[in-house]
């Protein structure tokens, strides 16, 4: 018998694109009003490569919390060719940073100050494995002879294999995983490495992006998929397996930048997020699972307490609005204007 209610324990979202500016007025209060932490991604422009910078964007965030939400935002520095050894001491000294992401230059929006070769940050990568400060891995290549629908199975063969054989002990948070090879890669390896799911590389696949019309909201990187990688991400997300768990990437961008000749990536999933991952979970029969998922399996692999107030969905279908502001443009959300299954009651 399934339920109209569900409580569960307050999840955190473990991979988050906020912005900058008056962006936050719109993105800091769609993701605090159901989620308790978000780990926040450091490619604004410029990136955030200090802690001295990233304590100061947090607090850029903590004044756009709405007063009735308690929202955390954990910070990371964004890892260059030049990042210091010493910044990744003062990093792993701070509580309000927990983790290094690491872009291959050019991979993807704001990433042109990312690392042109691992072998550079080699230095950097031993410390983080002897400190256990995890590193957050957008994996795909960028080479331009590499298909896109290819770069996720190349990384694994030619970068990461390779980067965990050198260092067994780091912590690596595969990110937006897309494929069906990431999965087994991530399966296979001990406790230092896991993954997090996007709730749009579960519910879609490249069909939706690509047949009867292109819709640039439904472009992202990693690029959706074809729909056997699709199944076998869900798979994994509703497994139990503590391995995997939520990371939305919800990645806003002006409607202007994605409707355009050559549009951004990025799908602004935070407000529907929670509810959406609830609709997949209940569509594999599920949902039991949903709170493993999105409320404890982070937040164990990251050492740090799990939540312990509640959020509670009701089934009560409602509508997505067809956009939200967003600084000096609008930003089309998913789901615009169409209808979402499951509710977050109100606190
Ligand atoms: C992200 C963004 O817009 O910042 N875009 C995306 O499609 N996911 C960058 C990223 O995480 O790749
Ligand atoms: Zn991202």
């Amino acid at each position: 018998m399934t339920s109209d209610l569900l409580s569960l324990t307050k999840p955190d979202d473990w991979h988050l694109h906020l912005r900058d500016g008056e962006a936050l007025r719109t993105t800091v209060p769609h993701t605090a009003r159901a989620f308790s932490r978000a780990i926040v991604m450091p490619n604004l422009q410029p990136p955030v490569t200090t802690v001295a910078e990233a304590l100061a964007y947090r607090e850029r965030i903590l004044s756009c919390v709405p007063p009735a939400n308690k929202f955390q935002p954990l910070m990371t520095l964004y890892l260059t060719d030049t990042l210091s050894r010493d910044e990744i001491d003062k990093a792993s000294a701070v509580d309000a940073v927990v983790a290094v992401k690491y872009y291959p230059a050019g991979a993807t929006t704001n990433a042109e100050n990312g690392v042109t070769d691992i072998s550079r940050v080699y230095p950097v990568l031993e410390r983080m494995a002897e400190l256990g400060l995890p590193l957050l891995v957008h994996g795909e290549v960028t080479d331009d002879r590499v298909d896109i629908f290819d770069r996720e199975q190349q990384f694994i063969d030619s970068v990461l294999t390779k980067l965990l054989s050198r260092y067994p002990t780091l912590r690596l948070v595969f990110e937006h995983i897309t494929t069906s090879h990431a999965v087994e890669f991530v399966l296979h390896q001990p406790d230092n490495v896991a993954a997090t799911i996007t709730v749009h590389h579960l519910l879609y696949n490249r069909n939706d992006l690509l047949a009867g019309g292109v819709r640039p909201h439904f472009y992202c990187l990693p690029v959706l998929k074809r729909d056997s990688h699709q199944r076998a991400l869900a798979k994994a997300a509703v497994s139990g397996n503590p391995k995997f768990f939520l990371g939305t990437d919800s990645a806003p961008h002006g409607r202007t930048t994605k409707e355009t000749d050559c549009g951004c990536a990025g799908i602004y999933s935070a407000p529907a997020a929670i509810e959406l991952y609830a609709e997949v979970f209940e569509s594999h029969g599920a949902l039991d699972k949903l709170e493993g998922f999105a409320s404890f399996h982070g937040a164990d692999y990251y050492g740090l307490p799990r939540n312990s107030s509640k959020i509670t969905l009701r089934r009560n279908g409602w509508q997505m609005p067809a956009e939200f502001g967003f600084a000096d443009d609008v930003v089309i959300p998913i789901r615009a204007g169409n209808s979402i299954v499951w509710q977050l009651e109100k606190l």
